[in-house]
């Protein structure tokens, strides 16, 4: 979910709007203000789209106002609604909520005993409820009361009636930044920058437990323990311009273009006399080397990062790496011992699930590394070690270029744990590093023609079922191209290993029913042939993902990608660039809204 709150001399529905769209991306089924008006507070809230949400503030008509709060939704507890909506706005206050309140039903229930009604089935309405019956005029006092009682995690904005234009805000495990425009007049929450990055570059991170207090005159921080805090002002490394589409229909494609720079941002610093370096990121050898095991854990995307990662790790340095998803490992005691490395990865950073998966890492005694793009993210702070992806804001749902860069950083690793462990010499070592030095430029070459993967979209676009097929790391990479391809064209896509497709999966291959084989793979490519011939027999459509110079006979591919010509190592940057082509424009053959697919959220702080 995305919060926002403005307090300063412009008209705060009009900002509050704004800083909302370029949060859709965070949740987009509901979305709702609360602004000071006429002496009062009216809340409009609406079902959808942001674009809903300001149809009906016309309809309204003019609300001026000059200090707001606003939320676009991700629906955890309580279907999306009107009612639903943040914020959930009581007699004395109104509330914006990302996170979960574990105990609400305790809390609603207890409410409920003394007579309080609820209007919603949400979480955050037994908490904004809570704030009200506690609040007799200070506010500090009845959010402290408040949260000593609730369980879970949260970011809040609350404006209290009876305190015109003032904003308070408070958090635990959810991202929420305060900030100020150049010449201090003007101040803002929001659960990321992008919000306000069209008014301020300047903002400060607000830490667990403290809150701030946000008016005309200046921004107030206040310790747990009640002291004033003096907190230092950051100023954000992105432009508006790179939060923006630039004149890409999507960002998911504006993403997909940025690659090779992002690649060449991220790889650049970590190389020092042609070898892998990472000690401008204080990242100890010892840490690698004396690993005993090492544990990759991450969500989604950047879980298949993490499978590629293992398959380099594995081959360069011989040491065994386990892949978990976060919301398994956390859960299933996981056979982490002292001396252990677990490596974390996560675009922003804020994940419930990976976070939690840190947190027990650390508990457990490992040492923690943790790829992540967002600078001061939860995770980032938290690890023992961050090695910092530079892929810039990434705005699309369907992550692209952060999964293309940690995969240069771990392609980075399994290089430094080769020559650190003594299973590959300086020589392969330079090789390797130099290969990865240029697969920026060899993609910027491959994205300036897309043509066969777009012809190849096309045969897919109307099927229901798609499979993919692969195997080693050619298996991983479908498993992100599947991924892709479903979150965004909403196609039923499966990634199986192609060895293991006649153990069950073979029945549903039938005439014309999409496989999307990839056969890079130079030592597994005999393998994977003989599997697309028996999809094909059974009358798959079979799209082959193939070396550069590999061909096959009609009796065997129907259409076949070919990527540039690159060595073995590099060869999964590129597939991975083609997968993610062939998803975008599937979904854009079927008119979709690629970079707000349907219930999916680009940050995801609730377990
Ligand atoms: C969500 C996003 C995915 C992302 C995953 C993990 O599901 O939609 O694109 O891969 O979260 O996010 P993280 O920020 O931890 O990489």
């Amino acid at each position: 979910c995305g919060i926002v709150g403005y307090v300063g001399a412009r008209n705060a529905t009009e900002v509050l709007i704004e800083g909302l769209r370029m949060l859709e991306y965070r949740g987009y089924d509901s979305a709702g203000i609360s602004v000071f008006n006429n002496n009062t507070v009216k809340t409009v809230k609406s079902l959808g789209k942001i674009d809903r949400l300001e149809q009906k503030l016309e309809e309204i008509g003019p609300l001026p106002a000059t200090c707001g709060i606003g939320h676009t939704r991700w629906a955890t507890h309580g279907m999306p609604s009107d009612i639903n909506a943040h914020p959930h706005a009581t007699e004395k206050v109104s509330v914006v909520h990302n996170g979960i309140i574990e105990n609400y039903l305790e809390i609603r229930k207890e409410l409920m005993d003394k007579g309080i009604s609820f209007v919603s089935q949400t979480d955050t309405e037994s908490l904004a409820r809570l704030i009200d019956s506690l609040y007799d005029g200070d506010p500090v006092a009845a959010i402290r009361g408040a949260l000593a009682r609730v369980k879970g995690a949260y970011a809040l904005g609350m404006v209290f009636y009876d305190k015109k234009d003032v904003i308070y805000a408070v958090r635990k495990d959810n991202p929420l930044i305060v900030a100020q425009s150049e010449d201090a007049g003007e101040f803002f929450i929001a659960s990321d920058i992008p919000a306000v990055l069209a008014y301020t570059k300047r903002y400060y991170v607000l830490e667990e437990g403290e809150i701030a207090v946000l008016a005309k005159g200046g921004v107030t921080f206040i310790a747990p323990d009640g002291s004033l805090l003096q907190k230092p002002l950051l100023t954000a490394a992105f432009t508006l311009e790179q939060a923006q589409k630039g004149g890409y229909e999507h960002f998911m494609l504006k993403e997909i273009y940025e690659q090779p720079k992002a690649l060449q941002n991220t790889i650049t610093p970590r190389v020092k006399n042609g070898l892998p370096n990472f000690s401008s990121d204080n990242v100890p050898d010892e840490l690698l080397k004396n690993a005993k095991a090492i544990h990759i854990t991450a969500c989604g995307t950047a879980m298949h990062a993490g499978l590629v990662g293992k398959s380099v790790m594995e081959r360069l340095a011989r040491v065994p790496v386990n892949v978990d998803i976060a919301s398994e490992f956390r859960y299933r005691d996981p056979l982490v011992n002292e001396g252990d490395l677990v490596i974390i990865i996560s675009q922003s950073g804020e994940t419930a699930d990976t976070l939690a998966a840190l947190r027990l890492a650390k508990n457990k005694g490992a040492k923690t590394l943790a790829i992540v793009n967002v600078v001061g993210s939860s995770i980032a702070r938290e690890a023992d070690c961050v090695v910092y992806t530079h892929a810039g804001v990434e705005i699309a749902v369907a992550s692209t270029k952060a999964y293309m860069v940690q995969l240069s950083v771990l392609h980075l690793l399994a290089v430094r744990l080769g020559l650190l462990k003594g299973m590959i010499d300086e020589a392969e070592g330079k090789r390797l590093v130099s290969l990865l030095g240029a697969v920026g430029e060899t993609l910027e070459q491959m994205l300036s023609d897309t043509s066969l993967v777009q012809a190849a979209a096309q045969h897919i676009v109307q099927a229901p079922d798609i499979f993919f097929i692969g195997r080693g790391r050619d298996y991983y990479l479908s498993m992100e191209g599947a991924l892709k391809l479903k979150e965004i064209s909403y196609i039923h896509c499966e990634a199986y290993a192609a060895g293991e497709l006649k153990h069950g999966t073979l029945s549903l291959i039938t005439d014309g029913v999409p496989v999307i084989a990839l056969a890079v793979e130079p030592k597994l490519f005999e393998k994977t042939i003989s599997n697309i011939k028996e999809v094909k027999a059974r009358g798959a459509y079979v799209v082959a993902v193939l070396s550069k110079g590999v061909m096959l006979d009609d009796q065997t591919a129907d259409t076949s990608i070919h990527l540039p010509e690159c060595d073995e190592f590099t060869q999964p940057f590129l597939t991975a660039a083609i997968l993610q082509l062939l998803a975008y424009y599937t979904a854009k053959g079927k008119g979709l809204d690629i970079d707000k697919p349907r219930n999916l959220a680009k940050s995801v702080t609730v377990e």
